[in-house]
């Protein structure tokens, strides 16, 4: 199917509510539930940090050594990204997901302190809104009051969910409409980043892949439509190839895998179903199929093969690699239901996570046979998100993932640090015990180590019992060790989701 940006902007436009939702008064509006709740949930439980409203400055600050030294080769910047604004004249949004994305740059130099700056992605968005003192459009999982009708996604790009560098250029990232750009030094924003003017608006994931020789494949989705915008860059940052494929099943898509030779889509069965406002409405858990995997041909997107699995749920994907017989191998944290999309994430707004909105989420090796039998193990014993990989064997047959874990039942955020060796089967992990909440670990190469997993894993937490934000630096190859050296800042930031490294 060829790309027409007007044809799949119409369609985006419906997909987002545009023209369909009329004004609402704004006169005696009453006190918001949820604006009181969270506000209440907040003198008690220091986890909700994690969920609170970050100053529209932004933050600039230094972080104390608890110990140890930053090792010599991890000079860089770690930018991440996630909501960190929530609520505005005494209204708070109904899902995590909707928060304004906030950039964070933590430099690390060895042999000197680490220094911190965050920004807000000043998105159209962000900008207006600022200006309003109030909410003024729908998002993702909330009709703020008095909400105007949209143009196109942009029109509500929150730029919350990731980063990347491309060719010397930062990037804010978000499903559902454009990259947005940014001063990789100050973090000011620079407005859209439109692969080619029949691109503009049209949505980019936040998981891009980015293979060995440098060139970045992405996907953009019309769930409304059962389709997929596919894009092939050049690690020059120009685009290469971008076309719409279609016939591919609305479940939400947030993440992919690419092997050397496929581009891999696992589609969950939170399924689109009809449009409602909030979009999150619209999908509704059906599993009167299966789920459904497709993989693309990297070189002919009209090729695909197709299987079938139980039904299911995942956010993320660790990576995939294919063998030369076209069996395919990916990992990822997948779940049986979506209550964390549905349930969990809505519960964070309110400060109170309820025990039947957790999902039980396991890393699972999925084997794809060039016969079309799907088969699946499990090798987390604990919940997992975030599943890392060195970055060097994206794509290629490799033997460690890293994750991040929690033991059932426990509903305020990820506790471990996990390694798996696909081959042995060993696991590693370091336990940083509950006042910790843990995010998502980026896999540092170290250069002077080629080998597969000679590096290091470093993220930031929250620490509730401190009410600051750390960064911790692991040796990626001994885990259970603890982490070589802690920081921590003076103040506490919201939890971010992922991130990208940015070497000096
Ligand atoms: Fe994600």
């Amino acid at each position: 199917m060829a790309l027409n940006r007007r044809h799949l902007l119409s369609l985006m436009a419906a997909g987002s509510g545009a023209a369909a939702l009329p004004g609402l008064a704004l006169a005696n509006q009453p006190v918001d539930p949820v604006y009181a709740a969270f506000e209440a949930a907040s003198r008690e439980d220091p986890w909700t940090l994690g969920f609170t409203d970050a100053p529209s400055e932004g933050f600039d600050g230094v972080a104390r050594r608890l110990h140890g030294r930053l090792p010599r080769g991890l000079a860089g910047v770690l930018h991440r990204n996630g909501p960190a604004r929530f609520s505005r004249n005494e209204w708070r949004y109904r899902h995590w997901f909707d928060g304004d994305g906030m950039v964070h740059a933590w430099r690390l130099t060895p042999g000197r302190d680490v220094s911190h700056t965050a920004r807000f992605v000043g998105t159209r968005k962000w900008q207006n809104e600022e200006a309003a003192g109030r909410f003024l459009v729908p998002t993702f999982g909330s009709n703020p009051p008095g909400s105007i009708g949209l143009r196109g996604p942009d029109d509500m790009n929150a730029a919350n969910t990731s980063v990347m560098m491309l060719n010397g250029e930062l990037m804010a990232l978000w499903e559902g409409g454009s990259a947005w750009r940014l001063d990789p030094e100050t973090l000011e924003s620079r407005g859209s980043r439109d692969f080619h003017e029949s691109l503009r608006g049209v949505p980019f994931s936040a998981h891009p892949k980015i293979d060995p020789d440098g060139t970045v494949w992405n996907f953009g989705q019309a769930a409304s439509h059962d389709l997929l915008v596919l894009y092939q860059i050049g690690a020059d940052g120009a685009l290469r190839r971008a076309e719409m494929v279609d016939d591919i099943p609305g479940g939400m898509i947030h993440d992919f895998a690419v092997t050397d030779r496929s581009l891999v889509f696992l589609i969950g069965n939170l399924a689109f179903q009809r449009m409602q406002m909030p979009f999150l409405d619209s999908f509704g858990w059906d599993d009167s199929r299966g789920m459904r995997v497709v993989a693309i041909d990297k070189a002919d997107w009209s090729r695909r093969r197709t299987w079938d699995m139980p039904p299911g749920f995942l956010f993320h994907v660790g990576g995939a690699w294919e063998d030369a017989d076209g069996t395919i191998h990916v990992d990822a944290a997948l779940s049986d239901d979506a209550e964390i999309a549905t349930g969990h994430a809505r519960d964070v707004m309110l400060g109170t996570p309820q025990l039947e909105h957790q999902s039980i989420s396991r890393m699972r090796l999925i084997t794809l046979h060039p016969d079309g039998r799907a088969e699946q193990s499990v090798f987390s014993d604990v919940c997992a998100e975030f599943p890392q990989v060195d970055p060097r064997y994206t794509g290629l047959a490799r033997r460690f993932t890293w994750h991040v874990g929690w033991p059932d039942g426990h509903m305020r955020g990820a506790t471990q640090l996990v390694q798996r060796d696909l081959v042995s089967g060993a696991t590693q992990r370091f336990d940083f015990g509950t006042d910790i909440v843990v995010e998502e670990p980026l896999f540092i190469p170290n250069g002077d180590r080629a080998e597969e997993g000679e590096g290091w894993l470093v993220h930031t937490a929250l620490n509730k019992r401190e009410r600051a934000t750390e960064l911790h630096v692991f040796n990626a190859r001994h885990i259970e060790d603890g982490p070589v050296t802690s920081w921590r800042l003076p103040y506490a930031c919201p939890l971010g989701f992922h991130g990208c490294w940015r070497g000096v």
